[in-house]
């Protein structure tokens, strides 16, 4: 083997998808309830965004940011529009990590300070600012180490206010919901309670939208369920739908200068070219109000198993909470039931995170599934 082995992957060798499925070469066909870590927000190889890559790519597929790309303005336009940010703006890159690096470098450039506070059982990504405050000491490393960083946990808001009141913190950075750490939804209350600490002592506030945006939760942002308007927000994920591209929503407050950010791939004319297409057709396929009404549809149907003790999360964003630990159902919903799901750093906890163009007869198909499962397993001993 010549790759750097660092992933536990499936033996499974997927050479297509469409829609809701994924085929491999076999071409068996799979249910696809995981969206390949949350990424296929319109649904694999959408007609109209093939179409338009292949468009683009006959065109020119890229050059760098020293000539302006009207693309980018379009796909800021765009953005900002359906995500209700009007006065804020955009800074393209090309990944989740690089979105969150770039978020902390405009509050540090900001207000000049460089503690960051992030919280217990976060994912912000795995370069070096990025995994700094991400709480998993696993995959930390002494050179990451160098960063001011504490984790509180979002019961104890009143730690958040004693490290606030030192005026030495640069931003207070959240998911919008947490993935990994196992589908943590901070909610209402947390929410206002950080936003309204943030500016009582004028703290930058990052939500890190990379998984739970791009019209996962029903919403575009999943913090916009609570109301709150961050100064911050990074994208990505969702954003591309496979194509890599990430995003930074900023705003003006922040005062861009020459040479502030940058990056030689951000913002290419065929990450434009798929951001523009991935929102065009949210829009057109109301795929915002399909997540949520799928949303509510999927967690009535779990509803009705027994083995199931809690249902987290909003929308398309979902973690089941299992009476046991979930890593041998997971291993059959794939081989046996063709279903991928996705696990979390919580082993009784499965994610589900299919693409936003999902449809009623997807979920009931996937229950029946579930519970096919979960008697096979339960009568296996
Ligand atoms: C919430 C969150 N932030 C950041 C990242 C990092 O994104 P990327 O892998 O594109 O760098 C992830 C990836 O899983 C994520 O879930």
């Amino acid at each position: 083997m010549n790759l750097f082995d660092v992933y536990s992957n499936e033996e499974i060798e997927i050479i297509k998808g469409r829609g809701i499925y994924i085929y491999d070469k076999y071409n068996q066909k799979y249910f696809d309830f995981y969206g390949g870590h949350a990424v296929i927000s319109i649904g694999h190889s959408h007609p109209i965004y093939v179409n338009n890559l292949k468009k683009q790519i006959k065109k020119i597929s890229f050059y760098s940011n020293s000539i302006k790309i009207p693309e980018q303005e379009k796909l800021a336009s765009l953005l900002l529009d359906i995500s209700g940010y009007y006065d804020y703006k955009v800074f393209l890159c090309n990944s989740g990590a690089e979105a969150n690096e770039n978020a902390l470098k405009i509050a540090s450039f900001h207000n000049n300070k460089k503690k960051i506070i992030a919280f217990k059982k976060s994912f912000h990504g795995r370069t070096s600012g990025a995994i700094s405050i991400t709480d998993n000491n696993k995959i930390i490393t002494k050179f990451n180490l160098q960063h001011k960083v504490k984790f509180i946990d979002y019961k104890n808001l009143d730690f958040l206010e004693e490290e606030l009141k030192k005026q030495d913190i640069c931003a207070v950075i959240s998911e919008g919901i947490q993935g990994i750490g196992g589908i943590i939804d901070p909610g209402m209350f947390v929410f206002n309670k950080i936003d309204f600490l943030c500016r009582k002592y004028n703290t930058i506030f990052i939500v890190d939208e990379i998984q739970s945006g791009y019209g996962r939760t029903g919403l575009f942002f999943a913090h916009q369920n609570y109301g709150i308007k961050p100064d911050i927000i990074t994208i990505a994920k969702g954003m591309g739908n496979g194509f890599p591209i990430g995003g930074v929503i900023i705003s003006p407050k922040f005062k861009p200068f020459n040479g502030m950010l940058g990056t030689t791939f951000g913002g290419n004319y065929l990450a434009c070219s798929s951001g523009i297409s991935v929102l065009e057709i949210i829009k057109k396929e109301c795929l915002i109000s399909n997540a949520k009404k799928m949303g509510e549809i999927f967690i009535n149907s779990l509803k009705e198993i027994d083995e199931i003790k809690e249902i987290r999360g909003k929308g398309l964003m979902l973690g089941v909470n299992f009476n046991f630990k979930v890593k041998k159902l997971i291993n059959f919903l794939i081989k046996k039931e063709k279903i991928f799901v996705g696990s979390s750093l919580d082993q009784n906890i499965i994610r589900l995170l299919p693409p936003l163009t999902i449809k009623e007869k997807h979920i009931k198909n996937f229950i029946i599934r579930l519970k096919k499962a979960l008697y096979f397993l339960k009568n296996d001993k």
